[in-house]
């Protein structure tokens, strides 16, 4: 079996539902279940036997402990952390707490257990490290795009506490031997996204005939990737990465924040139209992100070429499908959309400012 930490959130949710479309092989799940964490993205495998959730803190280490020596996995998959830009930007301590101190304690009870292994067991047990191309810093335009060999430059408390848990992983590799894979990949989007991000939050607000937030100007640049195209990339490195290797995940679609914004608002219109207008009539710039990086681009050359992994949506496809989703499932919106998340929309965009932009001709 395997086991993987943070998998109620948005990615290790669809990872976990990803695997057993793929495989029968147990998982163990093991997420602490804050406010980003969500039991009922996994309720389809309510009475599976081949899927143990675990309430529990990757900082917990006796728990973590004891759960190794209980199940004996060949493989601990890595997803727990805090993840959103604005929130470290709010109250940095949680970042600090669990992307820097619980991938510490995940990396010293996974050494314990590596290293009481023996024969193949020990020899096939791989801890893999889910991280983010945020750890790369800044682009300017005429950059190339990161790669394994970019030097770190994280900006944003969240970047930084991701880029010191990736050298804690690495460090763990060079000093005990530890069998490491480390991935980083570029912005996801799709199912079960909580919707304080951007693609989710501009579905939702569109829909509740909200403002339409966009940071600046707008023409920050991100490389977006569907959902389950990063989980197939994780399995891929998972059974043929190299240890102690770094691994890109991206999908080659650098988009701006404007385009990304009227995508959906176009497919909005077409998929359940307003009464009168568009919903690009919703849109509004307001004051900038401190510190907001300008744009990330992933070179995903490495992946495709030594692992033989190529994303299978294109951002048309994986952009519709997302859609589609979020309106044929309202109820897991709205059931996100309480207590905490009203307190952080207030938080965040109750004082911003509306700002005047200049929209390119
Ligand atoms: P998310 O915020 O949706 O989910 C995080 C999950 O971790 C939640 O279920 C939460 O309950 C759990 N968790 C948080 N603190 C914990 C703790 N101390 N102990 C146990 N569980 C805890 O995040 P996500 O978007 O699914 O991201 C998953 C991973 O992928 C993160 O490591 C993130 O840095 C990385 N990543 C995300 C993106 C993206 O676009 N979302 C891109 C690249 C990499
Ligand atoms: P986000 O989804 O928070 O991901 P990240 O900051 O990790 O890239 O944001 C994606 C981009 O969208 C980023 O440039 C910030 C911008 N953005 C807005 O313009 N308005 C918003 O309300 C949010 C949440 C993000």
């Amino acid at each position: 079996m395997i086991l993987v930490t943070g998998g109620a959130g948005f990615i290790g949710a669809n990872f976990v539902l990803n695997w057993f479309a793929q495989s029968q092989e147990p998982v163990i799940n093991l997420d602490k279940l804050t406010y980003a964490g969500n039991l009922n993205n996994l309720a389809s495998l309510q009475n599976d036997p081949r899927h143990t959730f675990v309430h529990g803190d990757i900082n917990d280490s006796q728990k973590i402990a004891d759960l190794l020596v209980k199940y004996q996995p060949r493989a601990i998959v890595h997803f727990a952390a805090e993840s959103h830009v604005d929130r470290s930007i709010h109250g940095p301590a949680d970042f600090i707490s669990t992307n820097i101190n619980g991938t510490f304690s995940l990396l010293e009870a996974s050494r314990a257990y590596w290293q009481a292994l023996s024969g193949q067991d020990k020899e096939n047990f791989r801890f893999l490290h889910v991280s983010t191309d945020e750890v790369y810093g800044t682009l300017g335009d005429d950059n190339p795009p990161f790669s394994e060999t970019t030097a770190y430059a994280p900006n944003s408390p969240y970047s930084a506490s991701k880029a010191a848990s990736d050298h804690l992983v690495r460090a763990y590799f060079h000093t005990y031997g530890l069998p490491v894979l480390t991935t980083n990949c570029s912005n996801n989007y799709g199912p079960y996204h909580f919707p304080e991000k951007l693609i989710p939050l501009i579905i939702a607000n569109a829909r509740a005939g909200k403002d339409l937030p966009v940071y600046g100007d707008g023409r920050q640049v991100r490389d977006w990737l569907y959902v389950t195209d990063h989980c197939a990339a994780i399995r891929r490195v998972l059974e043929s990465g190299k240890i102690g290797e770094t691994y890109n995940i991206g999908g080659w679609n650098e988009k701006t924040n404007m385009s990304v914004v009227h995508a959906l608002c176009d497919l909005l219109d077409q998929l359940q139209p307003k009464t009168t207008g568009s919903y690009r009539d919703q849109i509004k710039h307001i004051t900038d992100r401190p510190g907001h990086d300008r744009r990330y681009a992933i070179d995903a050359r490495k992946i495709e070429k030594e692992l033989d992994w190529k994303p299978k949506e294109t951002f048309e496809t994986g952009l519709r499908k997302t859609v589609e989703w979020y309106l044929a499932n309202d109820a897991w919106t709205k059931q996100v959309q309480s207590g905490d998340y009203l307190k952080w929309v207030d938080l965040q965009y109750q004082s911003a400012q509306e700002t005047k932009t200049q929209e390119p001709a």
